[in-house]
C-alpha cells in the first residue's frame, strides 16, 4: 500500500499515519519530523529550515523534494505512508516525477478535513515526544505520567510552531498553498475525503475503509 496523509496542520496527520503503519505494516514518512531532526541535530538542511519552520512557513521546495526522494528510494519494496508531504503543486509534480521513475505509483492520498476551530484547539494542547514523534494531547490524549512519553520515556515538549501566532500562520499557509493540491489529486482520481473529527480509532477505521 502506498499512500499520503493530507490536512491541515493539526488534523491528526501524524497520529492516523503512526496507526497505519503499526496496521499495514508501513514506513512513515513524515518530512516535519525529518526537518525536526535535522534542527535538532544543527545539520546543513536543519540550519536552513528552522526560520521557516518557527515561524509556520514552507521550508522551500527543493530542500523538502530532496528529503522526499531520499526517503522514497530507501524504503525499497515496503509500503509507505507519507505525511505531511507533498504540500504544494511543484511537490506533488516532483513526487509524482520520482514515483513514476520507480513505477510505484500511489494507491491513496487520505485528506483529513478538520474545521479551523478544532485544529486551534488540537495544536495549543498538543505535546510531543522529540524522541519516537509520538503525538500526544493534553486532554484528548495524556500520557499516563505527566510529561513523559508512554512509549519511550523521554521528557515531551511543546513545539515551537505550536505557539497561537505560528498556528495562525500554519493555517493561512495551508489554505493559500498546500490547499490546492487536493484539486490536483482529485483529478487523478485518488482522493479519499474523511470526516477527521471525532475517537482516533474511529477516524482510523474510516480511513481503513475507504482503503480497503
Ligand atoms: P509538520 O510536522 O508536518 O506539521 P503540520 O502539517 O503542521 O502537522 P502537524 O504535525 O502540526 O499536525 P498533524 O496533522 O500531524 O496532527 P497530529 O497527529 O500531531 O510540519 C511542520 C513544519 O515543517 C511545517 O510548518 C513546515 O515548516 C515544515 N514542513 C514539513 N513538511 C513540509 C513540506 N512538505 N513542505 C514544506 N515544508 C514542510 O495531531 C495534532 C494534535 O491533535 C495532537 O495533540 C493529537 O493528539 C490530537 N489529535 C489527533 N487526532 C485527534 C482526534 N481525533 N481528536 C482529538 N484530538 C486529536
Amino acid at each position: 500500500m502506498r499512500i499520503v496523509l493530507f490536512g491541515p496542520p493539526g488534523s491528526g496527520k501524524g497520529t492516523q499515519a503512526s496507526l497505519l503503519r503499526e496496521r499495514y505494516g508501513l514506513a512513515h514518512i513524515s518530512t516535519g519530523d525529518i526537518l525536526r531532526e535535522a534542527v535538532a541535530n544543527k545539520t546543513e538542511v536543519g540550519l536552513k529550515a528552522k526560520s521557516y519552520m518557527d515561524k509556520g512557513e514552507l521550508v522551500p521546495d527543493d530542500v523538502v523534494i530532496a528529503i522526499a526522494k531520499d526517503k522514497l528510494e530507501s524504503v525499497g519494496d515496503q509500503g509507505f505512508v507519507f505525511d505531511g508531504f507533498p504540500r504544494t503543486i511543484a511537490q506533488a509534480q516532483a513526487f509524482d516525477r520520482a514515483l513514476a521513475e520507480l513505477q510505484k505509483p500511489l494507491d491513496a492520498v487520505v485528506n483529513l478535513r478538520v474545521e479551523d476551530e478544532e485544529l486551534v484547539r488540537r495544536l495549543s494542547g498538543r505535546r510531543v515526544c522529540p524522541s519516537c514523534g509520538e503525538p500526544y494531547h493534553t486532554d484528548s490524549k495524556p500520557p499516563a505520567a505527566d510529561g513523559v512519553c508512554d512509549k519511550c520515556g523521554a521528557e515531551l515538549l511543546h513545539r515551537e510552531d505550536d505557539r497561537p501566532e505560528a498556528i495562525r500562520n500554519r493555517l493561512a499557509v495551508y489554505a493559500n498553498q498546500t490547499e490546492p493540491v487536493l484539486a490536483y489529486y482529485e483529478n487523478q482520481g485518488i482522493l479519499k475525503n474523511i470526516e477527521a473529527v471525532g475517537g482516533i480509532d474511529q477516524i482510523l477505521e474510516r480511513i481503513a475503509e475507504a482503503l480497503e
